[in-house]
């Protein structure tokens, strides 16, 4: 029998239950929905009126901020002049101006830009590419990734096989075939500011990879230059570097998940630039249309791209088959370019890199306060680790105590992320400095509440 009360919000009982909801407790939410009607600039609104700051920018997508005008014209004006043209076999204006357009943001040498409809449909794009590849120069054998523990490529099968979030993998049963470097949140890095010291000669571990699977069986590594949804895990100093030479050294393709860190996090255009290596394919999507309209990318090297065309048989065949049915949509290319020229515009790589430092100073100010084991940041990415570290993470009560700060952040008027064992921060791009005190008292106030 449906139920059609409806409650506070709103919303009735039969249309909460309809909805079986993305990452999120079902049963807790629907019993206490946190209902988002709004949103402005750095702030939520939500059902009852509350204004929230946007501690996250959406899910590390908005970091432009909410509505903003420039994105809003040109969507609505997209939607009205094309609101959708045919992926395959035929162009609108737009996709290619875009793909020019995100190449001038790449490091050198990443020129040739494939669209997806989200992140995790780029991931798998980039290993369908990485092994489609070595099978065109003909090296077939070269199948196997190399992911890294609590890596997160998103949810599609090969995301997960490369992933290295247990609780995102247990319950599906067989990937593809994949193996996993060390992570490097270990001890000595603990409440380092920015790049740890510690741990560059964890990458040298893919020696001892090569040495299982052979590197003829390998396809490429792919990793985040700083892993987002393990709790911000900022890369050792030197370690990608290290990376990318083992990668060079022994013939694999080396992928950069920039999911998180493209278009402004970091401090600069990508993390590629702000780490200073450059991987053979890159993923992004997220801050690419400022969150507005879901949309990913790869971006390849050129000799990736060449390999294919150059062995694909007669002009009009596909050189490569894959695709989405919302590859290169009109609307979201119409958001992405608003949204990059914001970028541009507004200096905000800029002005992330100038209020990072005052980021650091103040999520590290929480040292000492109680539950927190370590604290994590880079550019307007910060995380705080509650109660247990590292391989001891999500042992006793997985994630209770995140879920109960994030809970009453929520009601003091603060959005914060939890996963995991972790608190996850990702400000606006337009945060103030007076925001980032609020924020920090409010989760300083909040941690002394939690039991
Ligand atoms: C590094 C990384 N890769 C892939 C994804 C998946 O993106 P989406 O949720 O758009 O599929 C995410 C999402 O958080 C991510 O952080």
């Amino acid at each position: 029998m449906t139920n059609n009360k409806t409650n506070n919000h709103g919303i009735s009982q039969a249309q909460l239950d309809a909805h079986w909801m993305a990452f999120t407790g079902n049963r807790e939410f629907k019993k206490d929905p946190r209902i988002i009607v709004s949103a402005k600039g750095n702030y939520y609104t939500d059902s009852n009126g509350r204004q929230i700051f946007d501690g996250l920018s959406g899910l590390w997508t908005c970091g432009a901020g909410h509505a903003r005008p420039e994105i809003t014209e040109a969507v609505s004006n997209q939607v009205a002049t094309l609101d959708y043209s045919p992926a395959f076999q035929f162009g609108h204006p737009k996709s290619f101006e875009l793909a020019h357009r995100i190449t001038e943001l790449m490091p050198e040498g990443l020129n040739r830009v494939f669209f997806t409809g989200s992140g995790s449909d780029a991931v798998e794009t980039a290993l369908k590419i990485a092994r489609g590849y070595w099978r065109k120069k003909g090296m077939a054998s070269k199948t196997r990734f190399i992911g890294r523990a609590k890596g997160y490529h998103g949810v599609n099968f090969g995301g997960i096989s490369v992933g290295g979030i247990g609780p995102n993998r247990a319950i599906y049963g067989q990937g593809i075939e994949a193996g996993h470097l060390p992570h490097t949140m270990i001890n000595e890095n603990k409440y380092a500011k920015g790049m740890p010291a510690h741990g560059a000669n964890l990458a040298d571990e893919l020696e001892e990879m090569v040495a299982l699977y052979d590197s003829s069986n390998i396809a490429a590594v792919i990793v985040e230059p700083l892993a987002g949804s393990a709790g911000v895990i900022p890369p050792p100093v030197g370690y990608l570097k290290r990376l990318r030479e083992l990668c060079t050294k022994h013939n694999v393709l080396l992928i950069f998940d920039e999911v998180i860190t493209a278009f402004g996090r970091m401090g600069s255009n990508t993390g590629a630039e702000e780490f200073g290596v450059t991987p053979d394919l890159m993923t992004v999507a997220k801050q690419l249309t400022n969150g507005v309209i879901p949309m990913g990318a790869v971006i390849a090297k050129q000799e990736i791209y060449d390999t294919f065309m150059d062995t694909a048989g007669p002009e009009y065949m596909l050189e490569l088959p894959h695709g989405y049915t919302y590859s290169a949509h009109p609307v979201a290319c119409a958001a992405a370019l608003a949204s990059l020229d914001i970028l541009a515009k507004d200096n905000l790589p800029e002005r992330v890199k100038s209020i990072a430092p005052y980021f650091q100073e103040a999520l590290h100010g929480l040292k000492g306060l109680s539950h927190i084991t370590d604290i994590r940041n880079y550019g307007l990415a910060g995380a705080l680790s509650i109660g247990a570290f590292g391989a001891d993470q999500g042992k006793a009560e997985p994630g209770k105590r995140p879920y109960e700060i994030a809970m009453k952040m929520w009601q003091k008027g603060f959005y914060v992320r939890y996963g995991g064992d972790t608190i996850q921060l990702g400000l606006p791009f337009t945060t103030e400095l007076t925001e980032i005190d609020s924020l920090m008292n409010a989760l300083g106030e909040t941690l002394s509440e939690v039991k």
